[in-house]
């Protein structure tokens, strides 16, 4: 539908209201033309009218900075637009807000500190700088009066961040749980669905150029861990140190405990977990056994759902595109126009990049992953003799864990089996002691014990 031809643009009138806004366009560098930055220029460009109705002035992209100005982007550009003169971009006053959609580590920052310094608002989608380097980028950018936005840098195109920014402030956030990463999800589903052992599923969401030529980031979890890390200091008001997210990646998962999960009636998920307990935060990144009927096993391929509970508002599902040129550039869009509304009312620092005021934050212990207790699956490779599981039973009681189920499929009287065991909720702690004491033992196991947490009700 084309509305543009059914109410023209007419924001640069001014209305009473208006009157001491004297800003007639506002003016956007960007710097990173590659798969996010083409998909904001060209939400900016194809979309520009009806952008500029919701901000009241027009929107003007006036300068793309790239290493390479010669790919083709799928974008036509106006004249003299990219460059790769990124001093040209910092040193032109006229620009009001700055994008950086580079990644990585310390070009980013450099190019997000000196935009703040130069008085612009910066707008990113990089949660890895934001997890690791955010507290220094936010109170730069506090000291210099201007805004911060990241909504791209979480869930791509899904408004999460904004959500716990506005829309849930009223709560206390008990719980965040979900699907983040839309390259491990992409694997998990080909895994499930497929029979596929990791490494192929790997290679095959790689050559779907879902994955990245490095996608350690991804397998391992460490791109969960940063966007955990991101929406819990937000939902928290506390600053978090991305080394105190647990984190273990899909790496070594196997298809066989694909298999038996859905045996169990249950789907394997990297999720990141974070809640509220006590008055201390859990925070935590791992392959994770749900319930298949469960929302979050719904989600399938590249897609990202997250779960929120807040003490008021109850449960809230947030599902969508997690990543992509322009599920990512609407987000990034979303950020230029918030701030830009700010810009028009002189309103900018009016939402903290950081949810609470700066000064209101107050630091909440992150629990450490051995104090957590949880149930767990447990696959054990064991010589198929009597007396085999009992004394496997013993040392898990001995620790304190009680066994839910156990599962054994088939007979191979000699050989080994798995024998996969379910237990109930149990310390952290008392399981991998346990385990450590089982794979101790090269008479009861033929290969270390299989691990994976299960979360659900109980959990
Ligand atoms: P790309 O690699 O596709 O784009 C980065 C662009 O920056 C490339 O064109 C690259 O050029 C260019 N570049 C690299 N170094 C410089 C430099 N020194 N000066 C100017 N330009 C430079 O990355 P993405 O678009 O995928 O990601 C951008 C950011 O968005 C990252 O922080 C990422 O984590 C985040 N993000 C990405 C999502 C996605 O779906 N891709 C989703 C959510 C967030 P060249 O290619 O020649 O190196
Ligand atoms: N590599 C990320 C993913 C991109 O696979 O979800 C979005 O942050």
């Amino acid at each position: 539908m084309n509305i543009e031809s059914i109410r023209p643009f007419a924001a640069s009138r001014p209305r009473s209201n208006d009157a001491i806004n004297v800003k007639t366009q506002i003016r956007i560098g960007l710097v990173g033309f590659g798969t996010v930055g083409s998909g904001a220029a060209k939400i900016l460009f194809d979309n520009a009218d009806l952008i500029a109705r919701r901000v009241g002035v027009p929107l003007s992209l006036t300068r793309i900075v790239d290493i390479d100005v010669t790919a083709d982007r799928g974008v036509v550009l106006p004249e003299g637009v990219l460059s790769p003169d990124l001093d040209g971009l910092m040193n032109d006053p006229s620009i009001d807000i700055v994008i950086e959609l580079v990644g990585g580590y310390d070009f980013a920052k450099h190019v997000v500190l000196e935009a703040i310094g130069k008085g612009k608002h910066v707008v990113t989608a990089n949660k890895a700088l934001l997890a690791v380097h955010g507290e220094e980028v936010f109170a730069a950018a506090n000291r210099a009066g201007v805004d911060v936005g990241f909504e791209a840098s979480v869930g791509g195109g899904i408004p999460i961040l904004r959500s716990l920014t506005e829309g849930l402030v009223a709560n206390h956030c008990l719980s965040i749980v979900g699907i983040m990463n839309g390259t491990s999800n992409y694997i998990l589903t080909q895994m499930k669905r497929e029979g596929r052992e990791f490494q192929d599923a790997l290679a095959q969401a790689q050559a779907a150029g879902y994955a990245e030529a490095d996608p350690t980031f991804d397998i391992e979890g460490i791109d969960t861990a940063h966007k955990l890390a991101i929406m819990v200091s937000l939902a928290y008001g506390s600053p978090v140190n991305v080394k105190d997210v647990y984190t273990e990646g899909i790496q070594r998962l196997s298809a066989l405990d694909v298999r038996y999960a859905s045996e169990l009636g249950m789907t394997v998920k990297l999720l990141g977990v974070a809640k509220f307990r006590d008055g201390e935060i859990e925070a935590r990144v791992h392959p994770t056994m749900i319930d298949k009927t469960a929302p979050l096993a719904q989600v399938h391929g590249v897609y990202n759902a997250i779960h929120v509970v807040g003490d008021a508002v109850g449960d809230v599902m947030f599902y969508g595109q997690g990543a992509g040129s322009l599920p990512t550039g609407s987000a990034v869009v979303s950020d230029v126009v918030d701030i830009a509304r700010n810009v028009r009312k002189r309103a900018c620092g009016r939402v903290p990049p950081t949810s609470f005021q700066m000064d209101c934050r107050v630091p909440i212990r992150i629990r450490p992953m051995e104090e957590l207790t949880t149930r767990y699956y447990l696959r054990c490779m064991v010589p198929d003799q009597p007396g085999v599981l009992s004394k496997i039973a013993g040392i898990l009681g001995n620790h304190s864990i009680s066994i839910a189920s156990v599962l054994q499929q088939g007979r191979q009287e000699g050989q080994t089996v798995p024998v996969v065991i379910m237990t109930h909720r149990a310390s952290e702690h008392a399981v991998q002691t346990a385990l450590q004491d089982v794979n101790r033992l090269s008479s009861l196991v033929s290969e270390p014990i299989t691990l994976i947490r299960v979360e659900d009700q109980e959990s």
